[in-house]
């Protein structure tokens, strides 16, 4: 396994695997692994000769009172699971590296990337996209491997993909979840014993949500009422929003007729979580 720092020369490793005709998978990340990244990992391993990864805490995904400098990070742990799924390629730039000056030409999510996440973080989606276009500009063509458990994000990028007519093919990857339901995510490790009990009901809620559909319930409103109550029951929780949207352009659903999903999004204690599930009965 080769850990690169420089842009450059990370661009030629990719190059150079192309060259000698081989496919590149690649998986870009923020650390502090967890089986939800090893899942992507198995996948861009499995379905392509080389398997490049990249560790980057994006500062231009972070608003001025989110958790930058906080993120957890641990390297060393990072390349050790890289190692062990049998990972090719690790880019790990710092920040000086990744962007020796503050970019002044950005992307534009468009409205997708003004909605739920992007109405609570603004500017959240043109720090993801601006970074992922950078990233895709040194690894060139690939297939690049994405994360349901970010729904929204993953959207964005496949539209990105598509307009800017990227040489990328973007896979999505399901939820990878604890046993009791809770979606893997490196912001897990800031709850205490107590948030973390509470933060099932994220989960929750979006299962009976999901139930609610499969019963029949065809109106989004009463969906969307009951993941609230559900997230409202829970002391140590605080919503910050609960919504059945349509999968392709997220935006609200009055009523779930083709492709949709419930999203949630919840203070427990300090840490902000989201969670999303894809509604049973809804045609691709
Ligand atoms: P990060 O949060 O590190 O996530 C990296 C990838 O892992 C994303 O595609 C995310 O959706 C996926 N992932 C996270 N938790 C998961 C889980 N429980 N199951 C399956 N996949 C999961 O998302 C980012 O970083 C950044 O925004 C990034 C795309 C790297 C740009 O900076």
């Amino acid at each position: 396994m080769e850990v690169i720092e420089r842009r450059e020369a990370f661009r030629d490793a990719c190059d150079d695997a192309r060259l000698a005709g081989k496919t590149v998978g690649f998986v870009p990340t923020m650390g502090f692994l967890h089986a939800g990244h090893e899942s992507l990992l198995r996948r861009a391993r499995v379905e392509n000769e080389v398997a490049a990864m990249s560790i980057f805490v994006n500062p231009l995904q972070f608003g001025p009172a989110e958790d930058l400098t906080s993120y957890p990070r641990d390297l060393e742990r990072d390349l050790a699971i890289a190692k062990g799924q049998g990972v090719d390629l690790v880019f790990a730039p710092s920040e000086a590296e990744m962007f020796p000056a503050r970019p002044e030409v950005t992307v534009d999510p468009g409205p997708i990337g003004d909605r739920l996440e992007g109405a609570s973080r603004p500017g959240h989606f043109r720090g993801v996209c601006t970074i992922v276009a950078r990233l895709f500009g040194l690894v060139g063509p690939c297939r690049a491997y994405f994360g349901e458990k970010d729904a929204q994000q993953l959207a964005v990028i496949r539209r990105m993909v598509d307009d800017l007519a990227m040489p990328v093919v973007v896979v999505g990857c399901e939820t990878i979840r604890e046993e009791d339901g809770l979606a893997l995510s490196s912001r897990n490790t800031y709850l205490s014993d107590e948030e973390r009990v509470a933060a099932r009901c994220l989960s929750r809620a979006l299962a009976a949500a999901a139930r609610l559909g499969e019963d029949g319930e065809r109106a989004a409103a009463v969906l969307e009422a009951e993941m609230a109550r559900r997230i409202g029951a829970e002391p140590l929780a605080a919503i910050d929003y609960a919504a059945v949207v349509d999968d392709r352009t997220f935006e609200r659903a009055a009523t779930l007729e083709g492709p949709a999903r419930a999203l949630v999004a919840a203070r427990v204690g300090s840490t902000r979580l989201i969670d999303n599930l894809r509604l049973p009965g809804a045609s691709r």
